[in-house]
């Protein structure tokens, strides 16, 4: 089973969690940005890694997740600032299997990744944004070296699901 691991990432943080899956990955295996894959025939499995934006899947990898052929094996994963678990991080990842409703989705992982501190500069005193920006201040540092080894425990997980699916 031969597995790719895609991703968008604007400041490295979802290309950090992308290199840890694919380093634990013991298969035929690539390492590609979303924009760089032109056809995903051929792979078993496909992780798909993107970073949370205004609360939703970043309209750029939108196309490429509503256009995952049917039935595809395949694994999300994001990074975001507000709180991992929190409502405000949940959204992503339902806006992406909403996309990919078609698509046959083995699990999801999230974690936390730093947001330029400029970025909750100027959004702490609009009141609609406090919550997030409160959360955002813990995520400096992230991913760390235990969000990676959760996101390579995640990956085993998958594969092992993936590995069960083609029996
Ligand atoms: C313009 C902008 C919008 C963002 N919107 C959100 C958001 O809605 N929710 C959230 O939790 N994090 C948000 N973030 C934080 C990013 O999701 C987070 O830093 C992520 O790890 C960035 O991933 P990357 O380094 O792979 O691009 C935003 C960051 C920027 C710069």
């Amino acid at each position: 089973m031969k597995v790719l691991v895609t991703y968008l990432s604007q400041t490295g943080n979802t290309e950090m969690v992308a290199r840890a899956i694919y380093d634990s990955i013991d298969r035929t295996k690539e390492i590609h940005p979303f924009q760089e894959v032109t056809s995903v025939e051929g792979y078993g499995l496909v992780f798909v890694g993107f970073p949370v934006y205004g609360n939703s899947v970043p309209p750029k990898i939108q196309p490429f997740l509503k256009g995952l052929p049917k039935h595809l094996p395949v694994a999300f994963f994001h990074t975001h600032a507000a709180l991992r678990g929190s409502e405000l991080a949940r959204t992503g990842i339902e806006n992406a299997l909403s996309l990919a409703s078609h698509a046959r989705v083995l699990g999801t992982f999230t974690c936390q990744g730093k947001v330029r501190p400029a970025v909750i500069e100027s959004l702490k005193d609009k009141p609609e944004h406090k919550k997030w920006c409160e959360e955002a201040m813990t995520s400096y540092g992230h991913p760390d070296a235990a969000d990676l080894a959760d996101a390579r425990e995640f990956a085993a997980g998958i594969l092992a699901k993936a590995t069960t699916l083609k029996g």
